[in-house]
């Protein structure tokens, strides 16, 4: 078959490798027919982590298909079902799973590493379990994971719910907005947007959303959510605090992770404090957070963060929540919301590129330098 696999530092090549078997009775084989880039997948494509990846990795943890094969222990699912795979591989019925936690899967745990469940594409520290940006994909546990879905709609009606939706809405749940309260949402990608829609529809008053693309920025206001460009207004946060009656939004979450680009203020602004790092969406969004009030990391990050300011985030009392979505924790809430014929999510119009497989990357480098209006990227093997 076909696959999207990691080479190397911005180095994704479509390969020919062997087609996967079932191995376990839990397992199941889907043939994939659309597949997603993420933000996540970004992390892997620009940096450079060898050797928790390795030339041969295939990528991708967004997938849905055409369930080709199960096998004899899976009864949920059966050959000719549309699915939808979450990107966490969990058992569905250990201590983490019961209570909601399957990012944590205590079956599918990676101790060697102190690392939660297994991912999908997703690191030799996470399973190193081939990708989902492939012809075929093996899903193990496939007696729990898969989601069935209605046939008709387009596939870019259900693919979010791999990953985007219920990502975003852990994030907006954790970020606790009280009815009819201010949250601001820093990062506008396919995360940021979707986190700003859910954050509307589960009663949020205001939404804010900061970014410095302008096609991001558009789309969100599309939606009703007022935007900052961080690259050009000076103090965002000072202006999110102008807007909340000088107290700083109720919620703030954090959609952009360890990519982070900071504005010439941030620059200047981290010089004088001696911060210059990559944690400039973190540290902003810390601030922009009201006393009393929460913020929600969804962003990805990874290792040691160096002079966090704990003793401001504690005399302002704010709560901090994060981590990796319990995809399947989420799936009976988002799924009502799919099969609505008046899209309420927008889940519609979030695919800027939809192409070919073999087109992957240069997928990949669009949506990374954010060239040609490029904001989520399907893929179709
Ligand atoms: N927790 C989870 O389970 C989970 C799941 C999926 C994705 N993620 C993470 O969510 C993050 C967003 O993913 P995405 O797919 O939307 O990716 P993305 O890279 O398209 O989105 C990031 C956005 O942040 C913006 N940005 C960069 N620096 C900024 C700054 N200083 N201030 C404000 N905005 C800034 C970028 O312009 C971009 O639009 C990534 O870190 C990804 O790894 C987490
Ligand atoms: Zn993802
Ligand atoms: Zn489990």
């Amino acid at each position: 078959m076909r696959a999207v696999v990691w080479h190397g530092k911005q180095d994704v090549r479509v390969d020919s490798v062997d087609d996967p078997r079932i191995q376990e009775p839990t397992d199941a084989i889907v043939r994939i027919t659309s597949t997603a880039i993420c933000g996540s997948d970004l992390h892997l494509y620009a940096k450079f982590p060898r050797p928790v990846m390795r030339a041969g990795d295939i990528l991708g943890h967004e997938p849905m298909g055409i369930v080709e094969e199960v096998g004899r222990d899976v009864t949920q699912i059966e050959p000719g079902d549309r699915v939808v795979v979450p990107f966490n591989i969990a058992c569905g019925s250990c201590w983490m799973c019961d209570r909601g936690l399957q990012s944590q899967c205590e079956t599918t745990q990676n101790r060697r590493y102190g690392k939660g469940a297994s991912l999908f594409g997703y690191t030799h520290l996470y399973g190193a379990v081939p990708g989902g940006q492939a012809e075929l994909l093996r899903v193990p546990h496939a007696h729990y994971g898969p989601v069935k879905v209605a046939e008709g709609p387009p596939d870019e009606r259900f693919l979010y719910l791999s990953d985007v939706l219920p990502t975003a809405w852990q994030a907006v749940v954790y970020a606790d907005i009280p009815p009819g309260g201010t949250v601001a949402v820093w990062g506008l990608g396919p995360i940021g947007q979707m986190c700003s829609r859910i954050a509307f529809d589960r009663g949020a008053g205001r939404v804010i959303g900061v970014d410095q693309v302008p096609e991001r920025l558009a789309m969100a206001q599309r939606h009703g959510i007022e935007t900052l460009d961080f690259a050009s207004v000076g103090d965002v946060v000072q202006i999110v605090r102008e807007m909340t009656d000088g107290r700083g939004a109720d919620s703030v979450i954090d959609a952009v992770g360890m990519e982070a680009e900071g504005s010439a203020f941030e620059r200047v602004l981290q010089a004088t404090k001696v911060q210059a790092d990559r944690f400039h969406a973190l540290r902003r969004s810390h601030d922009a957070v009201r006393r009393g009030g929460t913020l929600s990391i969804v962003g990805v990050y990874a290792g040691y963060m160096s002079l966090f300011n704990i003793g401001d985030l504690f005399d302002r009392q704010v709560t901090i929540r994060m981590g990796q979505a319990n995809v399947r924790r989420w799936v009976d809430d988002v799924l009502p919301l799919l099969e609505r014929e008046d899209d309420p999510l927008g889940t519609d119009d979030l695919a800027t590129h939809v192409l070919p497989l073999e087109e992957a990357p240069r997928g990949y480098k669009i949506f990374q330098k954010k060239e040609d209006g490029a904001i989520k990227v399907v893929l179709r093997p």
